[in-house]
């Protein structure tokens, strides 16, 4: 049987809530009051059969691409699926990161792709190395994928490990595909896109996890433009047109794109405190901290981080996604960006749970 589901974004729907939640990695979501719409202004139907125009220019302006090479999409989750089914063949191999984003495997197994993987290290502070990636390609090597800032760690990958990818990937003749919905959560000196980095890049994106605005599914593909074609050909089977309304809402979004950016930047930092003060303080946890992003993936120094987590949702109400679902069983990942208080208590609430343990 092919695969066809995703465990993660089952246990994300259905078991990852409580009253504190920081198994999350978005920030909190804003009204549609922030985005000034006008509702008279709003419509149904518009011209978008392949995207909504004002939509791509917005998208391509942040990214300083043309919009030729940007393909609209639901979401991240859909332009992961879009971009590696466009690239991908039943049977060819695909080099993805590990530990990554559940879903990006599920999609590559479903696709029946041939699934290879290259470590990053928690003792390499969880870096993209290079050299591991050059061994572990082959001739037949057609994609390697990997999140930038990375899921669910939050290390960010410097320009010039990328470029190190895209010569890897050029002289195998293969593509490097990076998810970069969690890059603009580096907020002094945000790096560019790795679609600029040469045609080796495709890119996927949205607005969903550092703009607050999840619920819009404003997501994109940076490509090339004949495989930006391919993935809009493809998209047809999913979908006759886009939202309507909501590519206006998102154009709105753009529009204020730096004070949502802000609004959820300044949650962020707050409990990114917390979070130094309650790692440092917790002799039973060991972390690679990071300077951005939106998530952390402690490690469990005694015990299954499972059966901790079982026991910190229903004696403690509080939640954190399970290091299994990045195939880390020691670890768990803690969200920030939603709510001071909340993740303020929530970390309180873990340090009780594990003091219990011992
Ligand atoms: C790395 C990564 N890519 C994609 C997604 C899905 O994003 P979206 O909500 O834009 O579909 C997530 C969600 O957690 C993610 O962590």
């Amino acid at each position: 049987m092919r695969h066809k589901h995703s465990d993660y974004m089952q246990w994300s729907k259905t078991q990852s809530r409580a009253r504190f939640n920081l198994a999350t990695s978005g920030v909190a979501s804003f009204s549609l009051g922030d985005l000034s719409v006008n509702w008279e202004n709003l419509g149904i139907n518009g011209d978008n059969s392949y995207g909504y125009a004002p939509l791509q220019q917005a998208i391509a302006a942040h990214h300083r691409v043309d919009p030729d090479c940007v393909v609209e999409s639901a979401g991240t989750s859909m332009a992961n699926h879009l971009a590696m089914a466009a690239i991908l063949e039943p049977g060819d191999e695909v080099l993805i990161e590990h530990p990554t984003y559940g879903p990006i495997l599920d999609v590559t197994r479903y696709l029946e792709a041939n699934v290879k993987r290259f470590r990053r290290l928690e003792e390499n502070g969880w870096a993209v190395d290079p050299a591991e990636v050059r061994r572990c390609v082959t001739p037949k090597t057609r994609l390697i994928v990997l999140t930038n800032l990375h899921n669910p760690t939050s290390v960010l990958t410097s320009e010039s490990v990328l470029r190190e990818l895209g010569d890897i990937a050029r002289s195998i003749g293969a593509l490097v595909l990076v998810d970069e919905v969690y890059l603009d959560a580096v907020y002094e000196d945000t790096p560019g896109t790795s679609f600029l980095l040469g045609p080796e890049f495709v890119v996927t994106s949205s607005l969903t996890k550092v703009y607050g605005v999840s619920g819009l599914r404003c997501g994109w593909i940076l490509a090339q433009p004949d495989l930006a074609w391919k993935m809009r050909r493809l998209n047809d089977l999913y979908s006759a047109t886009p939202v309507y309304p909501g590519e206006l809402l998102s154009v709105a979004a753009f529009q204020h794109l730096d004070l949502l950016r802000q609004r959820a930047r300044r949650i962020v930092e707050a409990d990114r405190k917390l979070l130094r003060d309650f790692l440092k303080g917790e002799s039973r946890l060991c972390a690679i901290e990071t300077n951005w992003g939106t998530t952390s993936f402690p490690r469990l120094l005694n015990g299954n981080a499972d059966s901790f987590l079982k026991r910190l949702r229903s004696d403690f109400d509080t939640s954190a996604v399970p290091g299994r679902f990045f195939e880390m069983p020691d670890h768990f990942r803690i969200g920030m960006g939603v709510n001071t208080g909340m993740f303020d208590e929530g970390l309180k609430r873990i340090s009780r749970a594990l003091a219990s343990d011992s």
